[in-house]
């Protein structure tokens, strides 16, 4: 996620914005920078790299002097990160900006302008605002605001300036956040509260579509037909922590709670005329088409996002998948072959094992693509092909959003090649990939619907010594992270069984209210679920189903049901993931552990 500042007042503004900035650094980033009115002349200094990067050269060049700008850092979506594709952007003479968000229809619009007559310097879907303000521009900012705003479609947050008024500050949302901040004599944007923290607890919340103006007189609103608004001034009782977790109690809830932008914005710049296109990420159809055997090679959470992979994959490009844990691969002699697929999925693109196993599969010949989410990080750079996923920093050592990002990613692909094959037919592609869009949305009403429930049946789990995660299928293939989850914070041991396995051995561990968690989300596959669950259930266990919210399910089966919204059958993990991420967050709460750093666990294993 991209971090927004912006400030008019007394003080020094350049070096109110880089603190600013240094305040969002925990949103990620690779490039920053800033555009500050000096002498009623727009200023702009930026740099790739860390702030340090951006000081540095702004120390070699002169500091920007003035008191009102804006501040920004990248994390790349759209072009690689670079100064050039850092923010701000200009356009035309007019505008400077800088912006939060995705585009998504930047690329016509950038066609358009070009006919027009308009040049680009950089990548970014940001430039294309820029120049499209600057091109409706006729001395009025909100109406050349409106007038963008006409024809953008995507998620943003603007921090504008106008180059002919140099005590004037615009800023703009839809969808990505943006607050504006009040002191006395000062006023600020930011995209979260912990960058102006430091100045002020006193804020405004911008809505959707309205316009902030900020002058060294103070800061009024509109909508985008000028229309003034009157809005409710907040107070933030956050300390500097409490704010970078955004209110909430752990970087965990945050991170689950930020799953519907992270696979918004993972997936968008994914997505052309409604069908996957990964050639960006040097993926081609016909490179997809060519491929016989896939390896999926991971660790921990990473690893159990390659399973529900395996399941999409197969079924759909009737490719065989191997799932390997990567300390696993590296020491059995993987029988790869010259040309074969070999997939490493990592947030962190710095596990020793998954490395190494990335590696080993090169030096034999496989083509290798790496899912990575920290950009820069040694998988990302080493890996033949790569795709980025843009879930912003996961500071919880419990993967959350970067799980769900990666199964949005392993869908993508699945989609992709089926078409690219000829195993599905344009229409069916273009029908999965709009279901996968729609899961942002799904997975937000998803957590106001579970959540309550969660932290009610968590309770349920704490004194618990053992439990079973069970399911067939990709139920199977989520109960491993449900399972993990739950080990890695709540401390109570855990472990996922096919339920068809169960009779098989493991059905003996079942003991009077041991709690077992049945996922239920395959309807083809629920009938003989169901039955697993009643043969658990007549030995004592307690058990909790997670399915969807049209499944039959009588009441005398299960103990307690969590629904979750209905959707494309092999879409359902991205739903069913939730409540699983949730009993485990609540069963830690509960057991009063420290949710966000869990005794053992590092958040990279960086050696073997
Ligand atoms: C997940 O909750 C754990 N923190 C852990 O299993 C993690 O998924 C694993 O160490 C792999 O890390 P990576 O994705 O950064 O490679």
């Amino acid at each position: 996620m991209c971090g927004i500042v912006g400030y008019v007042g007394a003080k020094d503004c350049s070096e109110v914005l880089v603190s600013a900035l240094r305040k969002l650094e925990y949103r990620g980033y690779d490039s920053a920078g800033i555009a500050v009115f000096e002498n009623d002349k727009i200023r702009i200094a930026k740099e790739k790299g860390r702030l340090d990067d951006l000081q540095k050269r702004m120390d070699a060049e002169g500091v920007p002097c003035g008191h009102i700008g804006v501040g920004h850092t990248r994390w790349a979506t759209h072009g690689v990160p670079s100064a050039v594709n850092s923010h701000p952007h200009r356009g035309g003479k007019n505008v400077t900006l800088v912006h939060n968000g995705i585009i998504e229809n930047y690329k016509e619009l950038k066609e358009t302008l070009k006919d027009l007559g308009r040049t680009f310097v950089s990548e970014t879907d940001t430039e294309v605002v820029a120049q499209l303000m600057d091109f409706n521009y006729m001395g009025d900012p909100v109406q050349a605001i409106a007038r963008t705003l006409s024809v953008v479609e995507g998620s943003f947050a603007l921090g504008i300036l106008f180059a002919d008024r140099p005590g004037e500050l615009y800023a703009v949302r839809r969808e990505s956040p943006l607050i504006v901040g009040v002191a006395e004599g000062e006023s600020f944007i930011a995209s979260d509260v912990p960058a102006i923290i430091k100045y002020t607890t006193q804020y405004y919340l911008l809505e959707h579509d309205e316009i902030a103006k900020l002058t060294f007189d103070g800061v009024s609103f509109c909508d985008l037909e000028g229309n003034s608004i009157e809005k409710e001034l907040k107070v933030a009782d956050w300390d500097q922590e409490a704010a970078e977790k955004g209110g909430y109690e752990h970087y965990m809830l945050k991170e689950i709670h930020e799953q519907p932008t992270a696979v918004k914005t993972t997936i968008t710049p994914r997505i052309s005329d409604g069908v996957p296109n990964l050639e960006e990420c040097s993926i081609t159809p016909e490179r997809l088409s060519d491929i016989n055997q896939i390896y999926i090679v991971a660790c921990g959470t990473a690893m159990h996002a390659g399973m529900i992979g395996k399941y999409v994959i197969e079924k759909l490009c009737k490719v065989p998948v191997i799932v390997d844990i990567a300390s696993e691969f590296r020491y059995r002699d993987p029988l790869i072959k010259e040309g074969d697929l070999v997939v490493i999925i990592s947030q962190s693109g710095e596990t020793a094992d998954s490395l190494a196993a990335m590696r080993l599969a090169k030096k034999m010949g496989a083509q290798t693509l790496a899912i990575v989410n920290a950009k820069g990080s040694s998988i990302a750079r080493e890996a033949d092909m790569l795709i980025y996923t843009h879930a912003g920093p996961e500071i919880a050592v419990a993967s959350t959003k970067a799980y769900m990002v990666q199964i949005s990613v392993m869908y993508l692909l699945a989609f992709e090649m089926a078409y690219s094959k000829g195993l599905i037919s344009e229409e069916e592609c273009r029908r999965l990939t709009s279901e996968l869009v729609g899961t942002s949305d799904k997975i937000e009403m998803t957590i106001g619907l579970v959540e309550p429930a969660c932290k009610v049946f968590a309770q349920e789990l704490t004194e618990a010594e053992n439990l079973l995660y069970i399911g067939r299928g990709l139920d199977y293939a989520l109960s491993m992270e449900g399972s993990l989850k739950l080990k890695e914070i709540s401390y109570i041991h855990s472990e996922a069984y096919a339920a068809g396995e169960l009779k098989h051995g493991t059905i003996s561990l079942i003991t009077e209210g041991m709690p077992v968690i049945a996922v239920a989300t395959q309807n083809s596959l629920l009938d003989k679920t169901i039955s697993n669950i009643k043969e658990v259930k007549a030995r004592g266990a307690k058990v909790l189903i997670v399915c969807d919210d049209e499944a039959q399910i009588s009441d005398d089966v299960a103990d307690a049901v969590i629904r979750v919204p209905k959707i494309e059958e092999c879409l359902m993990p991205m739903l069913a993931a939730v409540p699983l991420q949730l009993l485990a967050y609540y069963a830690s709460v509960l057991r009063g552990n420290d949710v966000d750093k869990p005794r053992n666990l590092a958040k990279s294993v960086t050696v073997e």
